[in-house]
C-alpha cells in the first residue's frame, strides 16, 4: 500500500516569480492537505545535504548553487497515494517535457529552475520532511 504523505519545496524561481499562491492553490485544489509549511532559505551546506543522493551527478554543483540562491517554501502534504499523485500534478522534471496543466508546465523556467520539488518515494518523503520539520511542527 502506498503512503499518504509527500514532501515539496517551491523552489527559488517559484518564489521569486511570485507563484507561491498560485502553486499552493493548485496543490490544495488537487486534494492535498498541508501538514507543515515553512518559508526559509537553504545554506549551501544544507542544499548539499538535502540533495546528497545526487552528489555524483554532473549537475550537482549547479543544483546546490541554485537551491541555495534564494528563499523557498518547504511543505509536507497529505493525500491518499501522495507521492505518485503529486508527481503527476507537478509534471516532468524538464518543463519542456511536462504535460499541459501541470505545475511545471505552467510555472517552471528550466530543468534547474523547475518551480517545485516532489519526493520520488515514500522513503524519501519521510527523510525530506524530517530534514525541515520536527514532530511538533507537523499537524
Ligand atoms: P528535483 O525534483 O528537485 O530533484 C533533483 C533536481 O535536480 C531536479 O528537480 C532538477 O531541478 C535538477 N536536475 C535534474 N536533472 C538536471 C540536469 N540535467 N541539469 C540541471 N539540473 C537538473
Amino acid at each position: 500500500m502506498q503512503g499518504n504523505k509527500t514532501f515539496t519545496m517551491i523552489k527559488p524561481d517559484g518564489v521569486a516569480n511570485n507563484y507561491i499562491g498560485a502553486i499552493l492553490d493548485k496543490i490544495i485544489a488537487a486534494g492535498f492537505n498541508i501538514k507543515a509549511m515553512k518559508y526559509t532559505r537553504l545554506s549551501r551546506q544544507e542544499a548539499e545535504t538535502f540533495y546528497a543522493i545526487h552528489s555524483e551527478r554532473p549537475f550537482f554543483g549547479e543544483l546546490v548553487e541554485y537551491m541555495s540562491s534564494g528563499p523557498i517554501v518547504a511543505a509536507i502534504l497529505e493525500k491518499e497515494n501522495a507521492v505518485e499523485d503529486f508527481r503527476t500534478l507537478i509534471g516532468a522534471t524538464d518543463p519542456a517535457k511536462a504535460a499541459e496543466g501541470t505545475i511545471r508546465k505552467m510555472y517552471a523556467e528550466s530543468i534547474s529552475a523547475n518551480a517545485v520539488h516532489g519526493s520520488d518515494s515514500d522513503e524519501n518523503a519521510a527523510i525530506e520532511g524530517a530534514f525541515f520539520f520536527s514532530g511538533r511542527e507537523i499537524f
